[in-house]
C-alpha cells in the first residue's frame, strides 16, 4: 500500500476525476488509515511503499504491477502523468527480493489483472494493451482470459470485477462486451451480479481473503449479496479517494511470494 500523503486531483485521466473540485488530502489519509488498519486487524502482512511528491495517483498501489510466484511483472502506464510510477514500484519490488520483469507492453498491473484460482482475468479497452496479456501469460505460465471493457467509468478490470475466492467473482455485466459476458457466465455460473448503484460507488473494487471481503461501505446491495453467500463483508469509506477514481482494491496490491 502507499499512504496518500501527496494525493490530489490535478489532471483528468478517467471520468471520476475533476481537477476543478477541491480535494482534502488529510481526509484521504485518514480514510486510507482506516483501510490499512482493517487489513492489520485481519492479520494481513502489509508492506508500504514511500509516496513520491508529484505522483498523486501513487496511492492506487494495485496499478504498480502484478506479482505471482515471487515474480513481479512491472507496470507500464498508459498516461504520461503516471509513467514514473512504473520504475518506482519496480525499485520497491527489487529491494523486497522479487524477481522483477520489465514490461515490454503497456499494462497497469492488478488494475487490469485479477487472479482467480489459477486463471488470470485480464482487462483491456482503456488502459492495459492486449499484448500485455500475452506477455503475462508467458511470464506467469497461467491461462490469461482477455476481457474487453466498454464503459469509460469502469476503465480498469478491478472496477468491474470483484474476486471473492478461488472459484467465484462478482461482476458488472454492462461494463463488458457480449463476448466478455459470455466468457464470465461460462467460467463463473454462480457469480454475483452487481447492481449499477453499487458499481457507481466502485463497490466492486474490493479485496477478499476468501471469507472477509473489504468493500465500499456505501455498496449496500453488494454487502447483502455477500452475506447471503456466506462471506463476511467489511465496509470502509474511501469517498475522498473515489475522487481519483479508485477504491479499496485500487489501494491494494497483493504480493504473492
Ligand atoms: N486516477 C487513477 C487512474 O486513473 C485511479 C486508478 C485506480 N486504480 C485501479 N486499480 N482501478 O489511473
Amino acid at each position: 500500500m502507499c499512504r496518500p500523503d501527496h494525493f490530489t486531483v490535478v489532471y483528468r485521466i478517467n471520468p471520476w476525476m475533476d481537477p476543478q473540485m477541491p480535494t482534502d488530502t488529510s481526509l484521504a489519509v485518514r480514510q486510507w488509515e482506516t483501510l490499512y488498519q482493517t487489513y492489520l486487524d485481519l492479520g494481513f502482512d502489509v508492506h508500504l511503499i514511500d509516496p513520491i511528491e508529484g505522483l498523486p495517483d501513487m496511492v492506487y498501489a494495485a496499478n504498480g504491477g502484478f506479482v505471482i510466484d515471487n515474480i513481479a511483472y512491472g507496470a507500464s502506464f498508459t498516461f504520461v502523468e503516471r509513467q514514473p510510477e512504473g520504475p518506482a514500484y519496480m525499485r520497491w519490488f527489487r529491494a523486497a527480493g522479487f524477481d522483477v520483469r520489465e514490461p515490454a507492453n503497456v499494462n497497469e498491473g492488478e488494475g487490469d489483472f485479477l487472479l482467480v484460482g489459477d486463471v488470470i482475468l485480464a482487462g483491456t479497452g482503456f488502459r492495459s494493451a492486449s499484448n500485455s496479456h500475452e506477455e503475462l501469460a508467458e511470464i506467469s505460465g497461467r491461462d490469461v482470459v482477455t476481457l474487453n471493457l466498454v464503459n469509460p467509468s469502469f476503465y480498469h478490470l478491478d472496477t468491474a470485477i470483484a474476486v471473492l475466492d478461488d472459484t467465484n467473482i462478482a461482476f458488472l455485466p454492462s461494463a463488458f462486451d457480449e463476448a466478455g459476458n459470455a466468457k464470465l457466465h461460462e467460467l463463473f455460473p454462480d457469480a454475483i451480479i452487481a447492481t449499477e448503484e453499487d458499481a457507481a460507488v466502485l463497490g466492486l473494487n474490493s479485496y477478499s481473503d476468501g471469507y472477509n471481503v473489504v468493500i465500499a461501505s456505501r455498496a449496500k446491495d453488494f454487502e447483502r449479496q455477500l452475506r447471503e453467500r456466506g462471506y463476511n463483508p467489511i465496509g470502509v469509506d474511501l469517498s475522498e479517494l473515489l475522487r481519483g477514481g479508485g477504491g479499496v482494491k485500487c489501494c491494494t496490491l497483493e504480493l504473492r511470494s
